[in-house]
């Protein structure tokens, strides 16, 4: 949906050098996509960012007497229905921290030199600390902000959404400013929804989440013990979960993939990219190593789990090494399938305001040549699977008559022949052929 706000107001008032009047216009190219326009008045500004000066005490202390006069327009603001956020950037900030909002507070943020990229992040973050959400003037594009559309009413597969909203601030995600602040339901509401989809004919769910593994579980125990939970409940015989994020990966989470037979052995959790500079610069928080020790975890507890991916070329910033540096994770480990996108200029999100924004056409190459390597891996993982019996959920009838399509534990689509009985049904099935998305097989009498 595209909330198109009115255009806000920002004035930011630099103290001292010219280095402080360089980062003021920085300041003011990172907010311009958030729909802000400079105004000389503070008064009735949406925001004031003071961007300050340490060189001498008493330049700070101008500050704080500047900070009263502002707090004094806020309340003005406030009386009349609206709202300000005050900022401190610059040396105090640097210096003071935290220190400026307990003199001062009616200071919603701090933001250090090295930090003005993260702006929109703190702003969203300031809005929601005042339970506001951020009216900014984003338009959700449907393809990163909206969880996976429902693979269809079969009656035997369903999704559960019980995570939403994101605090994770990647730089080139609008999920955090859309969705909002990361929300958990509670397990016992989740648990009931189970129940009631397994006893209408449900065997499969996927839990959903922007930022499902970390589901804050009301009765502890993190997403793991909520699968645990669901587990037994009668009639359900497999339990997904996406979207994960690498740091959110918690041991218990990956013993239960040892553990819970229920769980089926497949795990999207998105990288990004292989390059540890271009993953910092999106503010992902973990590195190429973390992921890599975290899919050996996975790996140690469940051997045959197929691991799937996002991946994004051409970040801001993104070198032909960095490209090589994906292009060479994505060798080392090996997928069952994955997503991968060109970088999309988000208005608003950190990254948009990036130097170094990679021309079009080299976006296209590379992600035509990673596309090309997740292709030729899918299908070696499908080709690995001729020959071995595996059990198949069969959701619907298939395209050509006497013949159904189910899933294996790995997520991948089987046709096999076979009559409508078997719909709801898991039964084991030797696979016969493969190809990029699929498989064929044939009903066989026992897994093997
Ligand atoms: N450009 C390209 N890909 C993006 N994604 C999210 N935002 C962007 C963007 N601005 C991708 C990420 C994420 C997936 C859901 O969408 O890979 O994991
Ligand atoms: Fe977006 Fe996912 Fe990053 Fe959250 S963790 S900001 S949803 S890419």
């Amino acid at each position: 949906m595209t909330a198109r706000s009115p255009a806000k107001r920002v004035h930011i008032k630099s103290y001292g050098c010219q280095m402080n009047v360089y980062d003021s216009e920085r300041m003011a190219d990172v907010l311009r996509p958030l729909g802000y326009g400079l105004t000389d008045d503070p008064e009735g500004a949406d925001l004031v960012v003071l961007n300050t000066c340490h060189i001498r005490e008493k330049a700070t202390e101008k500050v704080y007497s500047e900070l009263g006069r502002i707090k004094a327009m806020k309340l003005r603001k406030a009386e009349s229905g609206g709202e300000m956020l005050i900022a401190v950037a610059g040396c105090v900030a640097q210096a003071e921290g935290a220190e400026i909002i307990r003199r001062q507070s009616a200071v919603d943020l701090v933001v250090g030199p090295q930090s003005y990229h993260r702006l929109p992040e703190l702003i969203a973050r300031a809005h929601r600390a005042n339970g506001e959400t951020l009216a900014a003037d984003f338009e959700a594009q449907a393809k990163f902000d909206a969880l996976p559309v429902d693979r269809g009413d079969t009656g035997v597969t369903a999704f559960l959404t019980i995570q939403e909203g994101c605090d994770k601030f990647c730089t080139f995600c609008v999920v955090p400013y859309t969705r909002g602040a990361e929300y958990s339901r509670p397990s016992g509401d989740i648990e009931r929804e189970a129940r009631v989809l397994a006893e209408r004919g449900v065997r499969e769910i996927t839990l959903l989440g922007q930022n499902v593994n970390a589901f804050a579980n009301d009765e502890g125990g993190g997403l793991a013990a909520l699968i645990r939970r669901l587990a037994r409940i009668p009639g359900l015989a497999r339990i997904r979960y996406t979207t994960s994020h690498p740091r959110d990966m918690d041991d218990d989470l990956i013993a239960a993939h040892g553990e819970v037979e229920a769980l089926m052995p497949y795990l999207h959790l998105p990288v990004q990219s292989g390059s540890d500079r271009v993953l910092k610069a999106m503010n992902r928080s973990h590195t190429t190593d973390d992921y890599l020790k975290t899919i050996e975890r996975v790996r140690a507890a469940r051997p045959d789990i197929a691991l799937s991916g996002d991946f994004i070329v051409g970040f801001p910033g993104e070198t032909d090494a960095d490209f090589e540096a994906t292009m060479s994770l994505v060798r080392d480990v090996g997928h069952a399938s994955a997503f991968s996108f060109k970088y999309s200029r988000r208005p608003g999100t950190p990254a948009s305001a990036m130097a170094g924004q990679v021309a079009e056409e080299v976006k296209i190459e590379r992600l035509a040549r990673l596309q090309a390597l997740l292709e030729a891996q899918q299908r070696a993982f499908n080709a690995d699977t001729v020959g071995r019996t595996v059990p198949v959920l069969f959701e619907k009838p298939g395209r050509h008559a006497g013949q159904v399509v189910g899933r294996s534990p790995y997520l991948q689509a089987v046709h096999c022949p076979g009559g409508l009985d078997l719909i709801g049904k898991i039964a084991p099935v030797t696979i016969k052929s493969s190809a990029h998305m699929s498989l064929g097989g044939e009903r066989a009498m026992e897994i093997a």
